[in-house]
């Protein structure tokens, strides 16, 4: 069989403005025409080939007819950008990660041998702690459309909306190809409250699981929580793999300080252990926002990075709440504080302090309130 020129056409066109309902429609149409003239296999080489979930394309402007919520008419379900930043994981995590990314390229296989299971991995930690940036990786690494799904959003407070909504979401979701991020799972335990009419909980929670049931087993599912315990077990059940994500050790966290406020895989090695140590209990996020904060001090004031103020950001930090790097320099009073936290930190003589304040070593003494010895090094 030829394929007329006015088809052709129409494919070059459709394919160059990203629109693949056209593209589908123009081929569903050559596949019949394909099969009429007696090539089956041909035929339906271009149905497999049309079923395939095409590759994201926002930045050309096509947005696919997203399920939307009645009431608000807001998209429940957004398609990511795979991620193009590194994700830092602890030895262990990185091994879950590979583990199921190995088993999901490998799931024709693993069916075959009739070992394959549900490919649902479920991550749970605080705030801030890489989690939606991994559920990008995960698409990224395995070439697929990475749908987010943000449950909260999907809670309604009108009657019945919300289970419309799930179901809604998993009708859109494709069989095939597709990385579906559920984010934000333990807001389904939140429909107990006063909003909602007894049973709506339960009602829920079905429904997210006849979703998750109706998907075919090639579907990559990720889950994310901040509130791994007020997930109902049912849910807990359906995701094979789990990953505890914390906030970073101290490996981990140097990792981050080398690459976010020096852009590159080491950084100043002393600097780098100070920070990496000093930022205990500080989150991915957190030491980024810090980070990238200094840096966009030095390029705005074109001076160079403040180290020191650097540091006293990250001592004055608290978990999801990062401290900024401000303008111009340390105050005396400021110094004077971050001196002495230096000094119990037990990291730095007095002469490495004197020079991250850059300030004489006697001013650091006075600073520490301690008398400079008078065999001074
Ligand atoms: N382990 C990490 N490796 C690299 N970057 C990280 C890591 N953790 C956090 N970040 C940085 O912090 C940003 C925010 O992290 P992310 O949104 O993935 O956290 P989260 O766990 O999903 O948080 P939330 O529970 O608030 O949704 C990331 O985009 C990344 O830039
Ligand atoms: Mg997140």
């Amino acid at each position: 069989m030829t394929v007329d020129t006015a088809t052709l056409l129409e494919i070059f066109d459709a394919a160059l403005e990203a629109d693949y309902t056209r593209v589908r429609r123009v081929g569903n149409r050559v596949a019949r025409a394909l099969a009429e003239s007696g090539d089956a296999a041909g035929a339906k080489a271009l149905q497999a080939a049309l079923k395939q979930r095409a590759i994201p394309l926002q930045a050309s402007g096509y947005a696919e007819a997203l399920p939307r919520d009645a009431g608000s008419r807001l998209p429940l379900v957004e398609e990511g950008q795979w991620p193009t930043t590194p994700a830092f994981l602890n030895e262990q995590s990185g091994k879950t990660v590979a583990r199921f990314l190995e088993d999901a390229a490998n799931i024709d296989l693993l069916a075959r041998e009739g070992v394959a299971t549900r490919l649902g991995l479920l991550m749970h930690g605080p705030p801030g702690s890489g989690k939606s940036l991994l559920a990008g990786h995960i698409a990224a690494r395995l070439q697929r459309p990475f749908y987010i799904v943000r449950l909260d959003s999907m809670i309604s407070s009108r009657l019945g909306e919300t289970a419309k909504n799930i179901r809604g979401v998993f009708e859109f979701i494709p069989q095939r190809n597709a990385v579906l991020f559920l984010d934000e799972m333990d807001a389904i335990a939140k429909v107990r409250d006063d909003r909602h009419e007894l049973g709506e909980l339960k009602r829920v929670v079905n429904t997210v699981l006849q979703g998750l049931d109706s998907l075919s087993d090639d579907v990559v599912v990720v889950g994310a929580t901040n509130h791994a315990h007020l997930l109902d077990p049912a849910i807990w059940r359906r995701f094979p793999y789990k990953l505890a994500l914390d906030m970073p050790e101290e490996d981990v966290r140097r990792e981050m300080w080398a690459r976010f406020l020096y852009g590159d895989a080491t950084g100043p090695d002393l600097e780098v252990a100070l920070l990496s140590r000093l930022s205990a209990g500080l989150s991915g996020a957190d030491i980024e926002n810090i980070a990238l904060g200094a840096r966009r001090r030095a390029i705005l004031d074109g001076a160079p990075l403040a180290l020191a103020q650097v540091f006293n950001a990250v001592t004055l930090s608290r978990p999801g709440a990062p401290e900024l790097v401000h303008d111009g320099d340390l105050s005396a009073e400021e110094k004077k504080r971050l001196a002495a936290r230096l000094r119990d930190s037990g990291e730095m003589t007095v002469t490495d302090i004197a020079k991250l304040l850059g300030v004489s070593r006697q001013m650091a003494h006075r600073y520490l309130g301690s008398q400079e010895p008078t065999d001074a090094r």
